[in-house]
């Protein structure tokens, strides 16, 4: 299986620490796994709910961004791990913003399963 794990936190903190564990026993049974850390990208932007992926079926955002990669690996993957921090009783901004981006490919994703 492919596990995605996407990180709305600082590389070395809690969060970090929980999703490494994760990451580390998924390999060890053999999954492919993968870590983005959404701190380190620079230019991410929210969905601005322009219904355009669904109106065309397209499955892909018309916003292009450093989001962009990790939605199609996200649209690759058989489990997706959020990890976030708490962050004023939510997530943080940037796993939100990336939650918000998957409605593009969240219909192709529910066929799927
Ligand atoms: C902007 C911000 C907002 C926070 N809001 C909350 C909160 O609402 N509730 C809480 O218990 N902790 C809150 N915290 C504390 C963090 O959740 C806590 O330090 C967490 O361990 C940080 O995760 P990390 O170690 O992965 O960076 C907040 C921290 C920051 C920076």
């Amino acid at each position: 299986m492919k596990v995605l794990a996407v990180v709305g936190a600082g590389k070395g903190g809690n969060t970090d620490a929980l999703v490494n564990a994760f990451v580390q026993s998924a390999v060890k049974v053999g999954q492919q796994a993968e870590i983005e850390y959404l701190f380190e990208k620079k230019n991410i932007h929210g969905c601005n709910g322009c219904y355009i992926c669904r109106k065309t079926g397209s499955g892909t955002c018309t916003m292009h961004d450093d989001l962009t990669p990790v939605l199609k690996k996200a649209a690759e993957a058989d489990v997706i791990v959020l990890a976030s921090p708490v962050y004023f009783y939510n997530v943080s901004a940037q796993l939100k913003m990336f939650m918000d981006r998957t409605y593009a490919i969240s219909k192709q994703k529910m066929e799927k399963s």
